[in-house]
């Protein structure tokens, strides 16, 4: 059976790239795959966290996954630091990948770019050895399939190099995991600056839809969205990127070919409307089970808890397999 992982940063709030990107294939993966999912507080902490919104922030987005329809008795939901295996496994491939390797990820480039502009000179080494981390969260389930948005790209194929070095030196220890990238939305762009993808931390609230925005606001965002000034209706990401997002967005919500649906629009208002209104219809039945099961956290942190356990089963015997082939005692 196919063995899926992946994650998600319980930091700011989970929006419309996140679910249209990644959690949308979770849930229909639950079903077809052995799953396991994590909330990954311990890549979280690569910049600095409040404590108290990183407690907070990591119970909503376990609400989350389960509101988006996770199913706690049918995959494996947890919480990333509550199996230790992570770290211990993290180490040992930390000492497998090269400075260069980790030098080249565009994304250790633009966050320590960020943070530069915005006067933070504290860049953590976290934030550097955040990829071998990545794929200890992988490795350690056997997973092969890995559904993530298309900017998760690079650090698979990291994760795949990881692997084989590992095994080439060690045997045949890890399965070499694939990134799943949905053929539609893998990359939302956001909705104020559509050149950029949408972010959690690009702090563009105009041009980030939350998952738990209010559909009146929502409706405003998609409204405001740049698009550009001629009226034709294409889908043409390189001359068209705000009226391709949208179609994007709305063929990722009905289920149609964004290309084909172009057909059907002569203007932009009309289109901005469908799109806002799909999106509402998508995310209202998530909204309401979030805030339920928000209110009951004893339960909540029940379902973690057995989650925890089950994940650390499965980590506990790659760990153990790891370390005995590089020679540990
Ligand atoms: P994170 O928390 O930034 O995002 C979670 C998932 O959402 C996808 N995503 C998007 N998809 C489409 N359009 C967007 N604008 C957009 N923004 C985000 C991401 O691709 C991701 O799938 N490093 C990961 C978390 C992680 C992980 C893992 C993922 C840690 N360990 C192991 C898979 C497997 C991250 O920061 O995702």
């Amino acid at each position: 059976m196919t063995r899926v992982l992946s994650g998600i940063q319980p930091t700011g709030d989970i929006h419309l790239g996140n679910y249209l990107g990644a959690l949308r294939q979770w849930t229909s993966d639950q079903h077809a795959h052995d799953s396991f999912y994590c909330a990954v507080d311990l890549h979280a902490v690569t910049v600095q966290q409040d404590p108290k919104q990183l407690r907070s922030k990591t119970l909503e987005t376990m609400a989350t996954l389960i509101a988006i329809g996770l199913d706690p008795n049918i995959c494996t939901l947890f919480v990333q630091s509550q199996v230790h295996q992570h770290t211990e496994l993290s180490w040992l491939l930390e000492c497998t990948v090269s400075y260069g390797e980790l030098k080249r990820m565009t994304q250790f480039k633009d966050k320590a770019t960020k943070q530069g502009d915005s006067g933070q000179e504290h860049i953590s080494a976290g934030l550097f050895t955040y990829p071998a981390l990545m794929a200890a969260d992988i490795l350690l389930y056997d997973a092969n399939r890995v559904p993530v948005g298309d900017d998760q790209r690079q650090h698979l194929e990291l994760t795949r190099n990881i692997a084989e070095r590992f095994n080439s030196r060690y045997g045949n220890i890890f399965t070499i995991p694939e990134a799943a990238i949905p053929a539609v939305a893998a990359r939302v762009m956001d909705l104020q600056s559509p050149n950029v993808k949408m972010s959690k931390s690009l702090n563009s609230p105009q041009g980030t839809v939350g998952l738990f925005d209010e559909p009146s606001t929502i409706g405003k965002k998609f409204k405001r969205a740049v698009t550009d000034s001629d009226n034709d209706v294409r889908y043409d990401w390189a001359k068209k990127p705000g009226v391709s997002n949208l179609l994007s967005i709305l063929g990722a919500t009905t289920g149609k070919d964004p290309e084909i649906l172009a057909d059907d629009y002569h203007q932009y208002g009309p289109l901005k409307n469908d799109a806002a209104d799909a999106v509402i219809t998508a995310i209202s039945p998530i909204q309401v089970k979030r805030a339920e099961l928000l209110g009951d956290k004893a339960e909540l942190n029940r379902i973690i808890s057995v989650g925890a356990e089950k994940a650390r089963q499965v980590a506990a015997k790659t760990v153990a397999k790891a370390k005995e082939a590089m020679g540990f005692l």
